[in-house]
């Protein structure tokens, strides 16, 4: 009876090792794959899009999806009922909400409750679209007054890196654009337009890109959380090292 089960067991002994080593290695994986998402300290940067969402902004969720990145989009309050399921899916890819006017004016141009109601009317839109409203706002031509920061009451967030797109509608030249700048580094914040076909198709070429040299895309108030930046209702223009201890 003993001989029996002791042959039992070492009959079964290839395959529990089998077993063992498989999970063994499957939580080895987990572990990796948790930690680079949810504790990487490596370098990072915020890619944020403006004045959408567009007609191409679905093909750029699709980029960012196939990356597992993150980008922040502030978007325009008169284009977010066109594409209520691109917002949502946005949502759901743990983007980030941005809020970027009702309709693009200099907000400084108007009187402090005209700005705040372009501001509402955008968040109005967008809890109607995903459910949630803004966390960040980005003021159109980065024009604010420190009175509107505070009567709006969230961080208004400016960048470091200006692609250009707007204006140089050329996928390859906004790429070197991008690229070229010597500041490009741990904390920056890089500015496109996702209504713009070129800038979506630099953008399918940058991602990846910025990944392969370490990167990792976030999204602002991630890249804050990061550097240990509470966002307060002020302007923050990058998460540099530098410019946090200066
Ligand atoms: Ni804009």
């Amino acid at each position: 009876m003993r001989k029996h089960r002791k042959r039992t067991y070492r009959k079964r002994r290839p395959l529990l090792t089998a077993v063992f080593t498989a999970a063994m290695i499957l939580s080895a994986m987990y572990i990796h794959t948790y930690a680079k998402e949810h504790y990487a300290t490596g370098p990072m940067i915020a890619l944020t899009f403006d004045d959408g969402p567009g007609p191409y902004t679905e093909e750029l969720l699709d980029c960012l999806e196939e990356n597992r990145a993150q980008a922040t989009f502030f978007m325009l309050g008169q284009n977010v009922g066109a594409y209520p399921e691109t917002v949502k899916r946005m949502k759901k890819l743990k983007c980030e909400i941005g809020n970027h006017s009702w309709n693009h004016p200099d907000l400084t141009t108007l009187s402090l409750e005209d700005a705040l109601s372009q501001l509402r009317e955008t968040d109005d839109a967008l809890i109607r679209a995903c459910g949630s409203a803004s966390t960040v706002v980005r003021a159109p031509y980065g024009s604010y007054s420190s009175a509107l920061i505070e009567a709006a009451g969230k961080p208004f967030i400016m960048w470091s890196t200006d692609s250009l797109d707007w204006k140089l509608r050329d996928a390859e030249a906004d790429y070197q654009q991008i690229m070229g700048d010597s500041t490009l580094s741990d904390g920056s914040i890089i500015l496109m337009h996702d209504i713009h076909k070129e800038s979506v198709e630099c953008a399918k070429r940058l991602i990846p890109d910025l990944i392969a040299k370490g990167y990792r895309l976030v999204t602002v108030s991630e890249l804050a959380q990061a550097k240990n930046v509470t966002l307060q209702a002020a302007s923050y223009t990058d998460f540099w090292e530098r410019s946090l201890n200066p």
